[in-house]
């Protein structure tokens, strides 16, 4: 790709809420146990938004202050905010208007993006194709989920692998060749039906009918979205390496979408890449949908050098899924 101006990522923040829920816990609410848990999915625990009244947006907020504090820039800097999330505090407005408004960010305009697992990549190409576009110099994209909001604590089968979190990034303008490189993204609507919630859009609008069927939470079918999943994280992230000249040795890292630590092995593997070289936190978050892919590049930041050529890679709900190679721009001090 021939860009004068190129995206970086210059600044990175996160939040986890500070309650854990233990595959321990999970045993006292359904019928599973810590062992097939860790065995089928590599989770041993998530956080959970307990605290009444805080939603998607309390979590976004403190990660974007501190990619603000860590970049020494005020939120009033901003040019655009965009939030990859399925889990909005409500329907409209959007969580980055709240987040705007509660941290102050008053010159920015901002949306969410609507990609359940895929939302943190689909939002970042977008953000780094306003600051390509050389229009905007400080674009903010953030992944975020509050997943307990929309999980039913009776279904053994999903509400053991999701967990709540958020993860913020600073795009701001690159001519030394380091930032969002590529990216390969797709979207399938005939994948929909085995991962959707049924009630509370246009299509179902809430209803006692909606409520007493349990309507309102995220239905999955398990073992068709693994299939798919496997294929399709793989097939794009070998297909980025691919038409880029990447080998496996070339990649520093692997961000793989924490859904289920089978689905990270195989893209591993897929690309030619030893376990050491990819970011996995699902032991302790879990999957935290949009949340996943910028919560794993907070954890790792001080471990990332400048030139570093890391690809990001999700699957989910949709289908949406892609991946995007990233140079890394900065050293940690
Ligand atoms: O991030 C968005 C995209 N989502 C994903 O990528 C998730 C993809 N799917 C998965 O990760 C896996 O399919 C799951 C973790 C959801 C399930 O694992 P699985 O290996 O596909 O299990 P399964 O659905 O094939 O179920 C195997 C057995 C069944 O029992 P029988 O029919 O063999 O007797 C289930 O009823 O395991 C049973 N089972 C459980 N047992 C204990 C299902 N959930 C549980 C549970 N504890 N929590």
């Amino acid at each position: 790709m021939n860009r004068t101006i190129q995206a970086a990522i210059t600044a990175v923040g996160g939040y986890v809420p500070e309650d854990k829920l233990t595959n321990f816990d999970l045993e006292k609410m359904v019928d599973t146990n810590d062992e097939w848990i860790r065995t089928r999915t590599g989770i041993s625990e998530r956080r959970i938004q307990k605290e009444k009244g805080k939603a998607t947006s309390d979590m976004v907020a403190p990660a974007v202050l501190e990619l603000c504090k860590k970049r020494g820039i005020h939120p009033d800097e901003i040019d655009c905010l965009i939030v990859g999330t399925v889990t909005p505090d409500m329907v409209f407005p959007s969580t980055a208007n709240l987040v705007c408004a509660n941290i102050g960010a008053t010159r920015a305009w901002g949306f969410d993006l609507s990609a359940a697992c895929s939302g943190f990549l689909f939002a970042l190409a977008q953000g780094a194709a306003l600051i390509e576009s050389g229009r905007y110099q400080k674009v903010v994209v953030c992944g975020a989920d509050k997943m307990s909001s929309i999980i039913d604590y009776q279904d053994r089968a999903t509400c053991i692998i999701f967990g709540d979190g958020a993860g913020a990034v600073l795009l701001e303008p690159d001519t030394n060749g380091l930032g969002i490189m590529d990216s390969i993204l797709r979207s399938d609507g005939n994948g929909a039906s085995y991962l959707h919630m049924k009630a509370g859009g246009s299509l179902r609008p809430a209803s006692q009918e909606t409520i007493d069927n349990r309507e309102h939470y995220a239905y999955q079918e398990g073992q068709a979205v693994f299939k798919f999943a496997v294929k399709g994280m793989a097939d794009v992230s070998a297909e980025l390496m691919e038409r880029n000249n990447l080998t496996g040795n070339d990649i520093a890292w692997l961000v793989p979408h924490q859904a289920n630590l089978r689905i990270i092995d195989a893209t591993a593997n897929r690309m030619g890449l030893t376990t050491e070289k990819v970011m996995i936190n699902i032991d302790r978050y879990g999957n935290t949908t949009a949340g996943t892919i910028p919560l794993c590049l907070w954890e790792w930041e001080s471990k990332l050098r400048k030139g570093d050529n890391i690809i990001l890679a999700a699957f989910g709900g949709g289908f949406t899924w892609g991946a995007i190679w990233v140079k890394w721009a900065y050293d940690t001090q």
